[in-house]
């Protein structure tokens, strides 16, 4: 089965294509390496050691996505493609507007003409904005969203089900990722955001390879037992298992509109995590404590039982891992 990936030579994106190839599927990836290297497609080989068909290009492209689609047999598309800063999505919105609307409504429509119906979308947490309870569960209406990147999220969530309403042939799956950090065992594939990172996971990793001085902890008064905010961080390569048991499902299951929380159902805390990511790399961070961010929230995570009950899927990697294959990338990647 031949897959498109978009945006495959991304974080979550390379980490698919992976296990995608690892199972047998064959891949093409398109990418215009506005967040991403080109050497990312000789480490997926190499990880592999298997062959992938690459296109360097926007898929804001409609040129482009139509030479794609005429030269392969396309049997599904995962489309990761999109920007994700939330920071600079507050600045620059037409531009996250633009980019992820576009490129996903041109997707969909030379999809369409080709008859290839099977879709996934990464979505995210963030489209259930403030909820009630910490536990957000798929049955959760959308709730306003605290910044322009996730109101792109909602509202293609909203173009993919006015889609599917119109044609339900279609066979869609929404993925809502929670907090994603971790990278490939090999250590060659990873988050690496370019600039000052805005995240938990590769702003510890900056501060742990002496590349930034110290990580400021959001926050200590939060009403959690801790004091300090609480996520579910998930596994890179757990969430990308995750996409093949969606698509095995998509195909089972066609004529479908499907919704997914990706996520482990445990909230970690700011402090276990900089607490675990001491331990288990036998190192020191330097960090202090600071102001709240704006706009976080004390405490969310997955409610993952659909996922569980639907897909047979359920995260396998713990948070040691994840701090582990983390610093093992970063420290990869800085002596390359
Ligand atoms: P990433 O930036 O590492 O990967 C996205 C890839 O898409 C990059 O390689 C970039 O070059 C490419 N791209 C962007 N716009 C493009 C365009 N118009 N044409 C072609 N290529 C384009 O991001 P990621 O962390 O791998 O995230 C993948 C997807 O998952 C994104 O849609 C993101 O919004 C979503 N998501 C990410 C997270 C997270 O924390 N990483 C959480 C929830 C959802
Ligand atoms: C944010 C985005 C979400 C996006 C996700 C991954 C919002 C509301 N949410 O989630 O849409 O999908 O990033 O890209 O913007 N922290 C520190 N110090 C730091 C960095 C972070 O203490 O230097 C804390 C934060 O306060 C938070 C936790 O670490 O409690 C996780 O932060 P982060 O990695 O930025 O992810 P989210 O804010 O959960």
């Amino acid at each position: 089965m031949k897959i498109l990936v978009t945006g495959g030579t991304g974080y979550i994106g390379s980490h698919t294509c992976v296990e995608l190839l690892n199972e047998g599927y064959e891949v093409v990836i398109v990418d215009n390496f506005s967040n991403s290297k080109p050497e990312v497609t000789e480490k997926i080989k190499k990880i592999t050691n298997k062959d992938i068909k690459f296109y360097k290009g926007d898929v804001c492209s409609r040129e482009l996505i139509e030479k794609i689609f005429n030269e392969n047999e396309i049997d599904g598309v995962i489309h990761f493609a999109g920007y994700k800063a939330v920071g600079e999505s507050v600045k620059k919105p037409l531009m996250y507007y633009q980019n992820n609307l576009e490129s996903t409504i041109n997707l969909l429509d030379v999809m369409q003409n080709h008859n290839c119906k099977t879709f996934i979308f990464s979505s995210s947490a963030t489209v259930y904005g403030i909820q009630d309870t910490p536990k957000y569960v798929e049955t959760m209406e959308r709730r306003k969203q605290s910044n322009p990147y996730g109101r792109t999220k909602s509202m293609i969530e909203q173009i993919l089900e006015d889609l599917y309403t119109s044609d339900n042939s279609w066979n869609i799956t929404l993925l809502r990722y929670f907090n994603p950090v971790g990278s490939h065992e090999s250590g060659l594939l990873g988050d690496d955001p370019s600039g000052i990172p805005n995240n938990l996971m590769p702003y510890i990793l900056r501060v742990s390879t002496h590349q930034l001085e110290k990580l400021t902890i959001f926050g200590r008064d939060y009403e959690t037992p801790d004091g300090t905010c609480i996520r579910d961080y998930i596994h890179v390569v757990d969430l990308a298992k995750g996409h093949l048991k969606a698509l095995k499902h998509a195909k089972e299951n066609p004529s479908n509109l499907y919704i997914y929380n990706l996520g482990s159902g445990k909230g970690i805390s700011v402090q276990e995590m900089v607490d675990t990511f001491e331990k288990v790399n036998n190192l020191k961070l330097n960090y202090v404590y600071g102001e709240r961010r704006a706009g976080d929230l004390p405490e969310y995570y997955a409610d993952a039982n659909k996922a569980l009950k639907e897909l047979n899927w359920k995260t396998e990697k713990t948070l040691e891992d994840m701090c582990k294959d983390s610093y093992n990338f970063a420290i990869n990647s800085k002596s390359e």
